[in-house]
């Protein structure tokens, strides 16, 4: 019984678990980040220096604060010398205000110096991501990746240009206090640094379950993130299928264990915190106790006070410095991911001396080609077909035939590893990527647009396109008609799912994007999803249009589509079995005769 019940609390534990993909819990800060880091500190070297400079001189302006206290204390007071005490009265001020302004300028300095660096990384991480192969995209909820880009980019900006200037700060500060106290006390100064030793112990020794403890509330806040990316994504479905409660649920349980592992942080941060504290308050009662021990003769009045205003200065930046490194831990988890991503290898890229690709003329060639996304099951099988320029190439064939690993690869969205895929009889691994993909045309089964107006999104395709250009292509296409209706024409806005106009005019849409691209290779992989016959008569005509004068893939399934090619591959379990026209394919009476047989009964 037991054993059962252990199973399924398993199975409930893995449901829950299922975003948590980068659980791994590095032990130690890597070597490799703390380079990263420091590149990107290098970069901001500018005020980042400027700022420690300033930084230097309020610290020591600010110390010296103290010692005409003790002056006029020690020396004013007792001889009655208002002269003097007015003048060290006038120093101290002066001491203050100029240790005030060097702060505020170098405040700024430092906010300027976080901005660039957060600038830097999220610019590093952003076109890093848009170099990404679509295996990376495949393997991975978006929103696990978009926690990176923003929110923890944000986090550890902060932690990287305060954190570190305040760090190298306050460790100065220790030596010159050290400094200032020893000139003025050597006895009560070893009194005051006596707590030190133990604090660094105390430290050293928490700080390995400090740092898994904020690591964990790193993975924990990018699930809900990406929970919460998806719900939104999916949130039609999730109406549809009333699944509020149950998702609900799903969110409350990733809520509660972030919120676990964040209570543990706290707990762990916290005791940190207190015996910091505790051991500061400590060490200055024992600075006074000692100090009125050693009064006479050793210890004067103005010495014990400027030794107890020292030893608050001194715990202050050890306080500082505790705070600094949860901050710094925390940043550090975050910049573990950051980087992780910043590192993942790009597998779709130039090898070196790629060659430029020169004008397509459009003969494509697939010469054995076999092919597996996860190494294991091969998805295409030896395929080899040729396609010349100008031809029309329909590929149809079951669900999961291959029909779109085929034209991922003409794409070289992922790697040819087995056989060669050739255009004008040049391997395409061995040309650029820009001037592949500057050629080509592709449409995937899912049109999808961004967030802008009509005439923006027709312009991705080519983005000196001028408004007549616009007008031109989408009046060839057949868009004009539904666009000139909208009550802004072409500037209507839109927004990425492209909500406010139908899954008809988004496909015609994304045709004139492609047409105003002018490919020379066209890939369209159509999509399956019924449009009204008005539309479907306008998208059937956007398609011929678009493949006139260039060579076409067409992954179709509408017959109509299909009879006009010049040539039907018919592609079943990875292999073409069977390829020709339509009355040639029809003639034979094997896999493309029975498909359009049953399109016929429909
Ligand atoms: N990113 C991927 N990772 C792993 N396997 C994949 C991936 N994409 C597709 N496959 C598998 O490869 C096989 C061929 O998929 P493909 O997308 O080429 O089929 P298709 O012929 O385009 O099907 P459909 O008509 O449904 O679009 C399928 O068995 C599919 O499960
Ligand atoms: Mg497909």
């Amino acid at each position: 019984m037991a054993f059962f019940s252990k199973k399924r609390e398993q199975k409930t534990a893995k449901e829950q678990n299922r975003y948590d993909m980068d659980e791994y819990l590095d032990e130690k800060v890597s070597l490799f980040n703390v380079k990263r880091v420091l590149g990107y500190l290098i970069r901001a070297k500018g005020p980042l220096r400027l700022s420690l400079i300033f930084s230097i001189f309020a610290s020591i302006s600010g110390l010296v604060g103290p010692l005409f206290i003790k002056t006029a204390l020690d020396e004013a007071v007792p001889n009655k010398d208002f002269h003097q005490l007015l003048l060290m009265g006038a120093y101290l001020t002066a001491s203050i205000v100029v240790s005030v302004a060097l702060s505020a300028v170098r405040n700024i300095l430092v906010a300027k110096a976080g901005a660039g660096i957060i600038h830097d990384i999220r610019q590093d991480l952003f076109a890093h991501l848009q170099k990404l192969s679509f295996s990376f995209f495949d393997s991975r909820p978006h929103g696990k990746i978009f926690v990176r880009v923003v929110p923890y980019v944000n986090s550890v900006s902060d932690a990287l240009s305060n954190g570190i200037i305040n760090f190298v700060i306050e460790v100065l500060n220790i030596f010159f206090i050290i400094f200032f106290m020893y000139k003025v006390d050597p006895h009560l100064a070893t009194v005051i640094v006596i707590g030190l030793p133990l604090l660094a112990l105390f430290i050293w020794t928490i700080k390995p379950a400090q740092r898994r403890a904020w690591q964990a509330v790193s993975n924990k806040g990018s699930n809900i993130n990406a929970y919460i990316q998806e719900s939104l994504d999916g949130v039609r479905v999730t109406q549809a299928f009333d699944r509020q409660d149950k998702n609900l649920e799903i969110m409350n349980g990733l809520a509660d264990e972030r919120n676990n592992v964040w209570m543990k942080a706290i707990y762990i941060s916290n005791t940190v915190w207190c015996s910091t504290e505790s051991i500061s308050q400590l060490v200055w009662s024992f600075v006074y106790i000692m100090g009125v021990f050693w009064m006479n003769p050793m210890a004067s009045f103005g010495m014990l006070l400027v030794m107890g205003n020292y030893a608050w200065r001194f715990w202050q930046p050890i306080i500082n410095l505790a705070n600094i490194y949860n901050t710094f831990i925390t940043a550090m988890a975050y910049l573990d991911r950051i980087f992780d991503t910043i590192a993942e290898p790009v597998t779709i890229q130039d090898i070196p001396n790629a060659v430029e690709f020169p004008f397509v003329r459009g003969h494509v060639e697939f010469r054995n080609v076999s092919f597996s996304y996860d190494g294991v099951r091969k998805v295409l099988n030896n395929v080899s077909f040729n396609g010349h320029p100008g031809q029309s190439i329909a590929i149809v064939g079951p669900t999961g035939a291959g029909k779109t690993t085929i034209v991922n690869l003409l794409s070289r969205f992922y790697n040819i590893e087995e056989g060669q895929v050739l255009i004008d009889g040049q391997d395409i691994m061995k040309v650029t990527l820009h001037s592949l993909r500057s050629q080509m045309g592709i449409m995937l089964q899912d049109s999808f647009l961004f967030t802008g107006t009509i005439a923006d999104n027709i312009r991705y395709g080519k983005l000196d396109a001028t408004d007549e250009e616009i007008r031109a292509a989408a009046s060839l296409i057949g868009a004009n008609q539904f666009i000139e209706k909208l009550p802004d024409g072409y500037d209507t806005r839109i927004t990425e799912r492209g909500s406010g106009i139908s899954a008809g005019e988004r496909q015609l849409l994304a045709f004139t994007r492609t047409l105003i691209s002018n490919p020379r290779i066209l890939i369209l992989d159509e999509a399956t999803s019924s449009i009204d016959t008005g539309t479907e008569q306008l998208v059937q005509e956007g398609i011929q249009t678009l493949m006139k004068g260039r060579t076409s893939f067409i992954i179709a399934h509408r017959l109509s589509t299909i009879r006009n090619c010049t040539q039907i591959m018919f592609v079943s379990d990875g292999q073409i079995v069977e390829s020709g026209t339509h009355e040639e394919l029809m003639a034979v009476k094997g896999r493309y005769y029975e498909l359009c047989l049953a399109q016929y009964e429909q």
